[in-house]
């Protein structure tokens, strides 16, 4: 079957607009129609590559007759108020994760999706990987037994640039906060297990105020409908990495370590089964070397490493499928994390005023 090019249009030309754009310009099934960033020469700067018009207003997407999905990378605080209105004006949408950085805008994105024509679809990235699929696809067809546990870690010493003192991933009241930014594991929680119906999080203290880096650790324990329980471990302060996704059932458990770019199939403490990330070796030893060297944030023209050229690879044939009104993974539970992340981090705030480290907030709040 021949299906029509997907007219896109990128908004936001940064590190990540960049890495989409000219990913589906080098995918047979997208056409990149339009690229707009506030910042006029980075747009035209990327539209020329991608071989697209630049646009400076949001507005004019909305309008135009040529676009039938707006891919939206720009700063976090932005996606929920730009979701909307893409989805009002009836054309699909890719977000970025994290869908919104408040559990109101998280909902309000999919009450405007339910009446829209569009989609809405999250860059859940980790959930498109095929390794994690397949997770998925047996921790939820019975083939762990009964689910009983489930762990998510991101674990790191995060170093920041020079100068970078304003910069939007450094300040909570555009980035979300570090457990709502870096989502993803969060995310795969509760995309196997459901919504949870009980959080508790202890948040450390951040590290000194004018370190610039915030929320630097978080402990969260969940509570599933179906009673299993899940621990979801965060930190930007670790000096021993930890990168993993597990998830345990009565009659095995599989985990995932992004670090070895590997899953595993358990069964009473042996390996009996192994499988990729990804498909692609070359992604896989790309993740085990990322895994070697220091960890930053994505800075805008950086060039992220191979794999994660790979995992937007994985990420488009999502929404293709999507698009084409076939199955896929990241239509499911679009607000959940968010809801859950938000109640998390407002534990994370009372556990740290409780102890009496006022002089944390400002650093949290990026004042
Ligand atoms: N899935 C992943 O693995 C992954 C990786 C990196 C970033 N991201 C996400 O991608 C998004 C962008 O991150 P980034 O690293 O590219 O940031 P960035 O700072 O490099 O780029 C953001 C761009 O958005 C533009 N911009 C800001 N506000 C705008 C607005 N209102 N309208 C139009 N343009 C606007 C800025 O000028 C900038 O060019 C974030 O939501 C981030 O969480 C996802």
């Amino acid at each position: 079957m021949s299906f029509t090019p997907i007219r896109v249009a990128v908004l936001g030309s940064g590190f990540f607009g960049n890495t989409l754009a000219m990913a589906c310009k080098d995918n047979n099934a997208f056409d990149v129609v339009a690229i707009c960033d506030l910042d006029s020469a980075s747009a035209q700067e990327l539209a020329t590559r991608a071989g697209a018009r630049a646009v400076v207003d949001p507005a004019e997407l909305a309008v135009a007759t040529d676009i039938d999905l707006v891919m939206i990378a720009t700063p976090n605080h932005t996606h929920a108020s730009a979701s909307i209105g893409f989805l009002q004006a009836g054309k699909s949408v890719f977000v970025e994760k994290p869908l919104a950085i408040t559990a109101e805008d998280a909902l309000a994105v999919t009450a405007a999706a339910a009446l829209s024509e569009g989609q809405l679809l999250v860059g859940h990235v980790e959930r498109t990987m095929p390794g994690i699929k397949r997770l998925f696809h047996q921790a939820r067809s019975g083939k762990l037994g009964t689910l009983l546990e489930g762990y998510g870690s991101r674990s790191r010493l995060v170093h920041v640039p020079e100068g970078s003192e304003d910069w939007w991933k450094l300040d909570r009241t555009r980035s979300g906060g570090e457990l709502l930014h870096e989502i993803h594991e969060l995310d795969l929680l509760t995309w196997v297990f459901g919504e949870p119906v009980e959080i508790r999080t202890i948040a450390g203290a951040p590290r000194p105020a004018g370190s610039r880096i915030e929320d630097s650790v978080h402990k969260t324990t969940l509570k599933f409908g179906s009673g299993a329980v899940g621990y979801h471990e965060l930190s930007t302060s670790a000096h021993v990495p930890d990168w993993k996704f597990r998830v345990s059932g009565t009659e095995a458990a599989l985990e995932a370590d992004f670090r070895t770019g590997k899953v595993s199939r358990y069964v009473d403490a042996v390996v009996t089964e192994q499988w990729g990330i990804f498909d692609s070796e070359r992604a896989n030893d790309s993740l085990r070397a990322s895994a070697e060297k220091k960890q930053a944030y994505n800075a805008a023209g950086a060039a992220g490493p191979y794999w994660m050229q790979a995992a937007v690879e994985c990420e488009l044939a999502e929404v293709i499928a999507a698009m084409r009104g076939q199955e896929s993974v990241l239509i499911d539970s679009p607000a959940t994390a968010v809801i859950a992340g938000v109640e998390a981090m407002a534990q994370a705030s009372q556990t740290q005023s409780s102890k009496g480290t006022p002089a944390s907030t400002g650093a949290l709040v990026g004042a």
